[in-house]
């Protein structure tokens, strides 16, 4: 146990060690994720120049971890910049905001047409476009690129999903392609995914599936702890076991190691000391608000983000927890039945979450006019990737044998899948719903099947109540789509109805 904290080192003023145009590529930021990739390109043969805000990283970094291998240390934009071959590759790992604009300012004076400015961070897609536009009329190539695996990833393999001007993919693709991942028949997780901050939509995206996957295996977590008193080691044993089959991916393979551990200090398990508050850094809420732009229903993934919102009050649930009664239910039946509808459970829930995921890139493709490859994007996450799964393989089948699948619950395989296991599926959450356990994305998981599986919603109702109170108007079951009818409900109102708009 080790208790971090920022750091605020001074910047030295170490004179320039100049060395001109020996690198392959540069990376700006010295932070892990920055560190890590820099060691994995040197470890491919690659000459990488490094430059980070706070020179005294950069000695660090030089002096320590990258002692003796082709990675030259500058200290100063302009040295930096001169160190590069052109046309020069600069792949920024800094924090996504103000820190990226503040970067390409520093940097832009030194760049000559042609050169390649990239950010690796987790930026907003939008401020990626923006950047391309901006740099393309200084004659620069802008890539936007999600990278994903966390520090192991980045050193061992990441998944890499570039997006930008495409002409800078044959200057980039060989370096990013030979640190990246792989899948068992060697094919690299990355490949170029699109224009503009396409790149950074497919990376936000798949933090939206992270965020619905963590939040499954939680609740899956929850029902055997609150509903069948497993301890974590007992957990430990059924997330092993549920990560050779069907489920077979990182989260669960590491939520096996978790419950398996025990803190030094205390020797308990240590996922019974640590705080029940959740943190997040925004991708996830990205994914939620541009879902709810876009009109897209990604409520699993929204609900995992609220799941995370409702762990953090914690005081005020500690409170409510002795005012608010909840069901005197206990479970009964067979521990091992359960766990088997559980597997199938998380199983059917995560279906829908990624079929929300790849129904918002759809949208969005239309939307701003990107060509993607959900065959390919699912590839790319197939390794490296914190959401690494097994089943990555199925989705990338699925949309290979049909490119233009409108949702991913109708490829023939998902469809027999979800049909095997919605009764497990409906018994989980019955129970949870029973026992008063929350599982919000199991709930609104199934909620989405049977939603979008319903040829008749409610909806008809909630026309003729908006119509009723607002004239706002309706379409009928017996006349063509697109024509809009009012009624006057009450006898008062009049022809006069409002015409269709969004504010
Ligand atoms: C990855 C991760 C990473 C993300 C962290 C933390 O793909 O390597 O998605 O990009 O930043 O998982 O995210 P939260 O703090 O929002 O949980």
């Amino acid at each position: 146990m080790h208790e971090t904290q920022g750091t605020g080192a001074a910047a030295t003023d170490i004179s320039t060690q100049d060395m001109i145009g020996v690198a392959d590529i540069g990376v700006v930021g010295l932070a892990v994720m920055g560190e890590n990739l820099v060691l994995n390109m040197e470890g491919r043969g690659f000459t990488v120049a490094v430059f980070n805000r706070t020179v005294a990283r950069v000695d660090d970094f030089v002096d320590g971890r990258a002692a003796g291998l082709r990675i030259v240390g500058a200290r100063s934009p302009e040295a930096f910049v001169r160190a590069l071959k052109p046309p020069r590759r600069v792949l920024m790992m800094v924090r996504a905001g103000d820190p990226v604009d503040q970067t390409i300012e520093h940097l832009l004076p030194y760049l000559e047409p042609g050169d390649i400015l990239m950010d690796g961070g987790n930026s907003h897609f939008a401020d990626t476009e923006r950047r391309a536009a901006l740099l393309r009329e200084r004659g620069l190539l802008y890539v936007g690129t999600g990278v994903s695996g966390g520090e192991e990833g980045a050193l061992h393999g990441p998944s890499i999903m570039p997006g930008g001007h495409a002409e800078a993919w044959p200057h980039v693709g060989p370096i990013f392609q030979a640190i990246a991942a792989r899948v068992a028949d060697g094919t690299p997780c990355c490949d170029w995914v699109g224009a503009g901050g396409s790149g950074h939509f497919v990376k936000m995206v798949h933090n939206g599936i992270e965020y619905g996957d963590m939040q499954m295996i939680g609740e899956a977590y929850a029902l055997m702890r609150g509903a069948l008193g497993f301890t974590p080691e007992r957990m430990s044993e059924v997330f092993a076991r549920w990560n050779e089959g069907r489920l077979d991916s990182y989260l669960v393979e590491i939520t096996a190691r978790i419950l398996a551990t025990k803190d030094d200090a205390t020797g308990v398990p240590m996922v019974d000391v640590i705080l029940d508050t959740a943190g997040q850094k925004g991708t996830g809420k990205w994914t939620s608000t541009t879902a709810l732009d876009l009109g897209v229903p990604a409520a699993t993934i929204a609900e995992a983000v609220f799941a995370r919102c409702m762990s953090a009050l914690k005081d005020e649930r500690v409170t409510a927890s002795g005012v608010l009664a909840g069901p005197d239910a206990a479970w009964q039946g067979d521990a091992d039945a359960f766990v088997a509808d559980l597997e199938l459970a998380l199983y059917a829930s995560k279906i829908c979450s990624y079929a929300q995921g790849f129904s918002l890139m759809r949208l969005a493709a239309v939307e701003y006019g990107w060509q993607l490859d959900y065959g390919r994007v699912a590839q790319m996450w197939r390794g490296g990737c914190i959401i690494r799964a097994a089943f990555l393989d199925d989705i990338k089948a699925a949309y290979d044998a049909s490119p233009l699948l409108p949702n991913l619950l109708l490829a023939p395989f998902f469809r027999d899948a979800l049909a095997g296991a919605q009764g497990a599926w409906r018994r989980v959450v019955g129970a949870a719903v029973t026992l008063g356990i929350p599982v919000p994305a199991f709930s609104s998981a199934l909620a989405y099947y049977d939603g979008y599986r319903s040829e008749r919603l409610p909806a008809n109702l909630l026309q003729a109540q908006r119509d009723y109170f607002g004239a706002h108007t309706y379409e009928r079951v017996d006349q063509p789509r697109g024509k809009f009818f009012h009624t006057d409900w009450t006898g008062e109102g009049g022809d006069t109805a409002s015409t269709p708009y969004t504010v």
